[in-house]
């Protein structure tokens, strides 16, 4: 498949890749891992990103600016509303016409969900959503499975348990809806109040894919990665019943020995309790090595979205 098959100019929603989509960028973020970084640093050069960040953010940010600054663009940015003319009162669709004047792609994050839609409607260039409240967070999935893809060498046959608060954690949501495209078992692991949403449940169903839910963290002794997740206590309306759920997993050192299997250890972060340190130096513990998924896979995703082929560029 080449470039020529992959229409995408903008990333919203995982709903909008085809499985061959996903097995493309996961090929061409590898081609991409294998280059000398002098070999790209060209790639981008004269154009610049804007990366518009109205939620906190660390790792996606960052991520993006180092992808665009390594494919050798410039990046511009605002970070949170305060210092946006959007606390002025401005729309959004404002801010990124004028966007669209200084910059030749944009990544947002924003706090409410569909927003990243709504910016991408108002201008010509590509907009990529880097997560909008409890929606989406596309280019993390992606990221996701480039890391599973990397470590387990498959997608396919796998048993993938999900654990924290599936409720409210877009990570999950995005991940879910793009292992649908694969042939995998899913474990849901939390407590009622915070299960999967009901909508996800019924996509699930209707692609034939093999799920179980349990309140019991053993389960990921028999899955061959956990996709750990905190629980996400800005998105609670009343915060006692985030306290009353926020220590309600740890997963540690010991926790993990007992089982006879290696289960790989992902987890998006930031993390708070669900997710001891002790943790960090055993083999099981995939989420720092993800970091560098991260770069490798916003390069692509900047790369795509502008039309590059890296094969005939280099
Ligand atoms: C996640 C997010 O922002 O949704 N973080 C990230 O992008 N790596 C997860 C979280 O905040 O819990």
């Amino acid at each position: 498949m080449s470039l020529a098959h992959f229409h995408h100019t903008n990333i919203l929603d995982i709903d909008q890749f085809s499985r061959e989509d996903i097995q493309f960028i996961l090929k061409y973020a590898q081609v991409l891992s294998q280059k000398e970084r002098g070999q790209l640093s060209h790639l981008l050069e004269g154009r610049i990103l804007a990366s518009l960040f109205f939620e906190s953010s660390t790792r996606t940010r960052l991520s993006f600016e180092t992808a665009m600054i390594r494919l050798g663009g410039k990046v511009i940015s605002t970070v949170g509303f305060q210092f946006s003319s959007i606390s002025k009162g401005e729309s959004l669709s404002d801010t990124m016409k004028m966007v669209e004047a200084y910059a030749d792609l944009a990544v947002i994050r924003h706090p409410v969900e569909g927003s990243s839609r709504i910016a991408s409607a108002a201008v010509n260039i590509p907009v990529i959503n880097a997560g909008d409240g409890t929606g989406q967070h596309p280019t993390q999935a992606l990221l996701d499975v480039y890391t599973i893809f990397i470590e387990k060498g498959c997608i396919d046959g796998l048993q993938i348990a999900f654990v924290g608060d599936l409720k409210y954690g877009r990570t999950i949501h995005s991940l879910v809806k793009l292992l649908c495209h694969y042939n995998v078992k899913m474990i849901f692991v939390a407590p009622i109040d915070i299960s999967l949403p009901e909508s996800y449940r019924k996509e699930l169903k209707e692609q034939n894919i093999q799920f179980e839910e349990t309140e019991d963290l053993k389960a990921i002794w028999d899955c061959d990665l956990a996709y750990v997740t905190r629980i996400q206590q800005e998105r609670f309306a009343d915060q006692s019943q985030y306290e009353l759920l926020k220590n309600v997993y740890s997963v540690d050192r010991s926790f993990l020995l007992a089982s006879r299997k290696e289960t790989l250890i992902m987890h998006p972060l930031p993390r708070l309790n669900e997710l001891n340190t002790d943790v960090d130096d055993l083999p099981h513990a995939a989420y720092f090595r993800m970091a560098g998924y991260g770069v490798t896979i916003r390069m692509t995703l900047l790369l795509l979205c502008l039309n590059i082929d890296i094969e005939s560029e280099i």
